[in-house]
């Protein structure tokens, strides 16, 4: 299927998404608005002032951040669709950052068989990753992103300025995601990126559109080139087989940490690796070094952590034969997938990295 994007021009992206949703297409439709207590408080009343399709939209709160992402949460949006009369036509709308897209669209995938959905993104990372691609996922007990579909939504609409409520915490947590893109795709633009986010807090908002979009055209390359991850959208990992192990033994100890400061300690490690395997210039690992040390708090690991750390990583989804695979890069642009690594070589790397 064929996502359309909207993307911020002489034209209000939202504008955009207001005359696909009165075209032919819609008629009939129901609308549904998925929001969490912030995007209800911050971008609702824009969203529905400027899209005036939504005038008879209903919405539904979910609970904030990684909660909403149960199994719990979506029996009760499908017990409340059902409730509120929707039908095969009904449509979703993502109104929130990553968590919100990800229980919207699965919601959204088992709905009779599937209904479509459209992510209006609000936060970073949502913007730069988590709406584009069709993945989504909810969370079982003490693992992420356990049980999911892939299911592409009809619409992904980037309206840049919902950032201008986003915490600064949560603005650190997608630059991590943006570093991966920009490490996966060009140096020019990677040592843009490096400079305008730890010079100053205060991107510039031009550059933080052309970064946002060229993050979002990546993404959209990839997916469509590889749209179920057997080959080539396995590049879009890098920085996650490290930074999920990390995420999930953050939440087993109750050490808060995002997931986008997750990825930049992944990275961190995957980098490091990348010099020492790959023989990646070291300046490129120093220079990511630089950006972590600025943006991230993460304690420092004992060898009991690592261990910990290495058993989440020895669950996940994508080793093979007992191996644990990771991306690790030859070069700006040019990852390698599947490289195993040996247990010594992965304390090692979550040690010398999490030391500042
Ligand atoms: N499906 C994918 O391909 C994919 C890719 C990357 C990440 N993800 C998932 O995305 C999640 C992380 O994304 P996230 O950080 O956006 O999560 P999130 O939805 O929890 O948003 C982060 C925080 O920012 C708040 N927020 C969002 N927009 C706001 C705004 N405009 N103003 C004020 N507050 C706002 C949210 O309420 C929340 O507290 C993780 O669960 C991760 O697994 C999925
Ligand atoms: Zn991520």
């Amino acid at each position: 299927m064929n996502t359309k994007y909207f993307f911020p021009s002489r034209i209000s992206s939202l504008a955009k998404l207001n005359r696909l949703l009165m075209s032919e297409e819609y008629k009939g439709s129901k609308f549904f608005i998925l929001v969490d207590e912030n995007t209800y408080t911050h971008c609702l009343p824009t969203f529905i002032s400027r899209v005036s399709a939504l005038e008879q939209a209903e919405f539904f709160e979910v609970p904030v951040g990684e909660e909403a992402k149960s199994l719990e949460v979506a029996a009760q949006l499908w017990g409340a669709l059902l409730d509120s009369g929707a039908d095969r036509k009904s449509v979703i709308l993502n109104l929130g950052g990553g968590c919100i897209s990800d229980i919207g669209g699965f919601v959204a995938a088992g709905f009779k068989r599937g209904i479509r959905y459209i992510n209006i993104p609000t936060s970073l990372i949502g913007m730069v990753d988590a709406a584009i691609g069709g993945k989504t996922a909810v969370n079982l007990e003490k693992a992420k992103n356990q049980v999911g579909f892939f299911h592409q939504p009809e619409a992904v609409c980037i309206y840049p300025e919902f950032l201008d409520s986003l915490p600064d915490a949560e603005w650190k947590s997608g630059y991590f995601e943006m570093e991966k893109t920009m490490l996966l795709t060009d140096a020019d633009l990677f040592n843009d990126f490096v400079h305008q986010s730890t010079a100053s807090m205060v991107y510039d908002p031009l550059k933080l559109c052309e970064h946002i979009r060229h993050c979002v055209d990546f993404k959209r390359s990839v997916v469509a080139a590889d749209p179920y991850e057997t080959s080539i959208r396995k590049i879009l990992n890098l920085g996650h087989t490290f930074g999920h192990a990390i995420e999930s033994f953050a939440m087993q100890k109750h050490i808060p940490c995002s997931h986008g400061a997750a990825v930049g300690f992944g990275l961190a490690c995957e980098l490091y690796l990348s010099v020492k395997k790959l023989g990646l210039s070291e300046k490129i690992y120093n220079d990511s070094l630089s950006f972590k040390r600025y943006h991230s708090e993460f304690p420092q690991l004992s060898l009991r952590d690592t261990e910990s750390i290495l058993a989440f990583m020895r669950q996940d989804k994508k080793n093979r034969d007992g191996l644990i695979l990771c991306v690790l890069l030859q070069d700006i642009g040019v990852p390698m997938i599947d490289v195993a690594l040996d247990d010594n070589e992965i304390r090692d790397a979550l040690l010398k990295n999490s030391k500042f």
